[in-house]
């Protein structure tokens, strides 16, 4: 594969983080994240409206510090990637329109690419080119996807995905019933390893008989999440103190060994010796910890980037639309709009 010296600009709007990154020839050069996350606490959850603002307010500002601390200027910049979808259709717009609108001033390609696959794609930044196929395991606040990927910007196929709640929404719900903070799910990580995970035993979905038949890649958290329920409420009733980092600990365990367990079979029935874990979710410990063990064990190379590059972040974008620029993939036209459902096989918005 040829390799190009193009400089290529990633833009990232599709939640809560305004992200501009600058990626030349597989390096990143800059990487400048502004996030409205502090505003949520009080909501329990992210304000579409309020992050759409942020994004107006913060998005040139986090494009002029990218380019400083690449030392480059705009009119170096000979392609624009944003994120065209999935995510929330005020933030995926401003990022888009900006993206367009720099595109078209500078008379370079545009290309609206997925976000989902951005996460994937950051790692090549970090520990160097794919092999020719692998697993990828897309875990964040909203998704937990399963892909099967053979060319980053052609040939993403989704082996399956959550049935219900993502990974990381499961932990923020558990989070909330044990009366941690918003997002719940860092705190939920790091009760867990003050607990025993053998002290309870919560329930893996969809991997045991019919349904892991007819689920062979799914997820299911959603009964997982109200076993804790449960759990909590009958102690409760029983006046006994609730062992909430036993709780914490049992729950981190059949969530991460759910993902674990369906990706390394993934590697396994598809010949894949490589698993590359991306998304905020990736930054849970247990995850990780379990993903290292049994993959060793089977021959398998698990490659997770650093954390920073795990959130969302224009790094991954720019890594997409560095890929996309040098395997020729046609630019998107200037007239597409955001797809808030993006399918997963769809690298790039047309
Ligand atoms: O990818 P991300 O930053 O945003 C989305 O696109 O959703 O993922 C954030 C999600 C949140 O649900 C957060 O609670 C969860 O990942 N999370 C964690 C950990 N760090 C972040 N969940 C469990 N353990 C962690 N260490
Ligand atoms: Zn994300």
């Amino acid at each position: 594969m040829d390799t190009v010296n193009e400089l290529v600009l990633g833009i990232e709007t599709s939640c809560d983080e305004t992200g501009v990154a600058l990626v030349r020839n597989g390096e990143l050069l800059a990487d400048v994240t502004a996030t409205s996350m502090d505003e949520y606490a009080r909501y329990g959850g992210i304000i579409p409206e309020i992050a759409s603002r942020a994004h107006l307010e913060s998005f040139v500002p986090t494009l002029d510090a990218a380019l400083e601390k690449a030392g480059v200027t705009l009119a170096d910049v000979d392609a624009v990637a944003a994120t065209a979808g999935p995510g929330l259709v005020g933030p995926l717009t401003v990022g888009v329109s900006a993206a367009k609108a720099l595109a078209l001033a500078l008379g370079k390609p545009f290309y609206g690419v997925n976000h989902i696959i951005g996460h994937i794609a950051v790692d090549e930044l970090v520990h160097g080119d794919f092999p020719e196929k692998f697993v990828g395991l897309v875990v964040s606040g909203g998704h937990s996807h399963l892909l099967l990927i053979k060319n980053i910007v052609s040939d993403v196929v989704e082996l399956g995905g959550t049935l219900d709640d993502a990974a990381g929404e499961a932990f923020d719900k558990v989070g909330r019933l044990l009366g941690l903070p918003y997002p719940g799910g860092p705190h939920v990580d790091r009760l867990a390893k003050e607990g025993d995970p053998t002290a309870i035993r919560f329930p893996r979905g969809l991997t045991s008989g019919k349904n892991q038949a007819l689920h062979q890649y799914d997820y299911s958290f959603s009964g997982l999440k109200t076993a804790v329920a449960r759990h909590i409420e009958g102690l409760q009733q029983r006046g006994e103190e609730i062992p909430k980092a036993d709780i914490a600990a049992g729950f981190s365990e059949a969530v991460a060994d759910s993902l674990v367990g369906k990706a390394i079979k993934a590697c396994e029935l598809n010949d894949c010796d490589t698993l590359v874990i991306g998304g905020g979710f990736s930054a849970n410990s247990r995850l990780r910890a379990l993903a290292e063990e049994r993959a060793a064990k089977r021959g398998i190379t698990v490659r997770i980037p650093p954390i920073r590059y795990c959130t969302d972040n224009g790094a991954m974008i720019a890594a997409l639309g560095w890929e996309m620029v040098r395997n020729g993939v046609d630019p998107s036209p200037l007239n597409i709009t955001v797809d808030t459902g993006l399918e997963r096989e769809v690298t790039i918005l047309r």
